[in-house]
């Protein structure tokens, strides 16, 4: 990965930091105090290391994608992945630029005549406006065609960008004791950049402001891949377990889960890449309560968010009791493409 900063970075599209003050540490404390206050993330406990780029200097399209690239970069970092939010232009100085993406890194939904699902039902509607305004897809479509970046630049254009390969290092879900498992050929990306969430400070808005961090399993092995809305994987990890799936009585999408949920971890981690498990992620959030008691803070959490979706009362969160309020800065939901 060493080289690529370089390469991937001509100098001339490297955006200026904003000259003087102490702006940039505000900025910091913006983004850091967003991240403790967000209600639905279990993960909290590490704000304080959230590394900030401020990229509030790149007002054209190309600077903005060079800088998403040195993002999925940094943040990647050889799979020791690290907390990184990059904040573009405050909304009134954004003019007409947007991602349209709900994450950079995606796959592609593509609907067949017969009205099938070929990949990740959530991106349809970005797969159909990626193909629309121009994306050719691979010759031979698949259930994991990496989706481009989908932009309007600052002229109010259009466009598409296929994301560097060598920066999306793709894990293929493998289970430690089931070999046909490998066989469902399976994958996920390492990194969730997610760029369709506003930054809500006291002085500014920042649409713009794409964050990462590492997964917890149950994001991929649980939702991702096992909601029957996404990929639906439970029946086919179900055969090779040889469960019966004739009744639900026997539990086979419980068990199935669980497996599924060994495989993406074992993957994970065979591939050095950072992931938690969801037993973890409850204690460290436990630990981060303890942390805010003694700053005389209180903690906004919304318990059907916080409690992981699989095993919640064999985890600690679940026991807990949990109030949310609404606090700045925050970071909110900025769009729906529908
Ligand atoms: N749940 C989203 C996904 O599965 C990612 C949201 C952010 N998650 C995180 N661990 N930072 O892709």
């Amino acid at each position: 990965m060493g080289a690529l900063a370089n390469a991937s970075v001509p100098p001339e599209h490297v955006c200026p930091q904003r000259p003087g003050g102490d702006e940039p540490r505000d900025l910091a404390s913006a983004v850091r105090e967003a991240w403790r206050n967000h209600a639905r993330c279990i993960g909290r406990l590490h704000w304080r290391s959230v590394i900030v780029h401020d990229r509030r200097m790149c007002f054209r399209a190309e600077e903005m994608i060079e800088q998403l690239w040195v993002h999925l970069k940094d943040t990647f970092n050889g799979g020791r992945i690290k907390p990184m939010v990059s904040v573009f232009p405050e909304k009134s100085e954004l003019g007409r630029m947007r991602i349209w993406n709900e994450q950079v890194c995606s796959y592609a939904g593509y609907v067949s005549t017969g009205g099938e699902i070929l990949g990740d039902p959530k991106n349809v509607t970005l797969t159909r406006r990626a193909l629309e305004w121009g994306w050719s897809p691979p010759r031979q479509r698949s259930a994991f065609d990496l989706l481009p970046l989908v932009y309007t630049d600052e002229n109010g254009v259009s466009d598409w960008r296929s994301l560097p390969s060598e920066l999306v290092p793709e894990i293929e879900i493998v289970h430690p004791d089931i070999p046909s498992v490998a066989g469902l050929g399976l994958k996920w990306y390492p990194v969730p950049l997610v760029c369709n969430m506003a930054l809500e400070g006291r002085s500014g808005n920042y649409p713009l402001c794409p964050f990462s961090g590492w997964y917890m399993v149950t994001e991929i092995g649980a939702r991702n891949l096992g909601d029957t809305e996404r990929y639906n994987c439970l029946p086919g990890i179900a055969r090779c377990l040889a469960l019966d799936t004739s009744q639900e009585d026997t539990m086979w999408r419980d068990r199935a889960m669980v497996e599924l949920n060994v495989a993406v971890l074992h993957s994970f981690r065979s591939a050095g890449v950072r992931i938690v498990d969801h037993h973890s992620a409850s204690r460290e959030f436990e630990k981060f309560c303890e942390n805010e008691a003694k700053c005389d803070r209180e903690v906004s959490a919304d318990w059907s968010w916080i409690v992981p979706p699989i095993s919640g009362s064999a985890t600690s969160v679940f026991h807990q009791s949990m109030k949310q309020t609404d606090r700045l800065p925050r970071f909110i939901k900025r769009m729906v493409i529908d």
